[in-house]
């Protein structure tokens, strides 16, 4: 019996995390899905919205939980009783923390491992920072995000561009 954590920020969740859990809810028994509450960044969505973006777009696959967490990752592990940690690689510049991440990991928890996934080549060049920066542009994100994340973005930065347009910046 395998359980293991997809975790992330997921602010906002994008096709490529979807396409990582998807395909990692096939190799595992369970996969909880944790969401990192991170006191000392601002995100764009609360936690409550992103577990509930994430619980809405995973709704079809049986064997997902959504869950947050804060502090370390491998206490969240000892905390569910996950074994694995799964994360998805982008590309080459991914590979030097996400090294550094596994086996700090490890070294704190030693039953815990890292499972990677090489990204599908057509998210490879996309992440949520990504996304938050054409939307703020007023870009089309329709190709990144799942069709009921488009208008909570849109909405979330629409504030922003009507306020840039008043005083003239954009
Ligand atoms: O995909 P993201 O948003 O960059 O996710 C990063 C995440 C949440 C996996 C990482 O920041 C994390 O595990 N944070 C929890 C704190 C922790 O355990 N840090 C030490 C890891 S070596």
């Amino acid at each position: 019996m395998i359980r293991a954590i997809y975790p992330g920020s997921f602010d906002p969740v994008t096709l490529g995390h979807l396409d990582i859990i998807g395909r990692a809810a096939k190799t595992v028994d369970e996969l909880i899905v944790g969401v990192l509450n991170n006191g000392g960044k601002t995100p764009m969505f609360s936690i409550d919205e992103r577990v509930s973006m994430l619980e809405e777009v995973t709704a079809g696959i049986p064997n997902i939980k959504v869950m947050s967490f804060s502090g370390l990752l491998v206490d969240f592990a000892k905390q569910t009783g996950a074994t694995t940690i799964v994360r998805g690689l982008r590309a080459i510049s991914d590979f030097e923390y996400e090294l550094q991440m596994a086996q700090t990991n490890r070294k704190m928890y030693p039953l815990v491992d890292t499972m990677f996934l090489a990204t599908s080549l057509e998210y490879s060049y996309l992440s949520s920072t990504i996304v938050k920066e054409v939307a703020f542009f007023g870009g089309d994100i329709r190709e990144f995000v799942p069709e009921s994340v488009v208008l909570k973005v849109q909405e979330r930065v629409q504030p922003v561009i009507q306020k840039d347009k008043k005083s003239g910046q954009i």
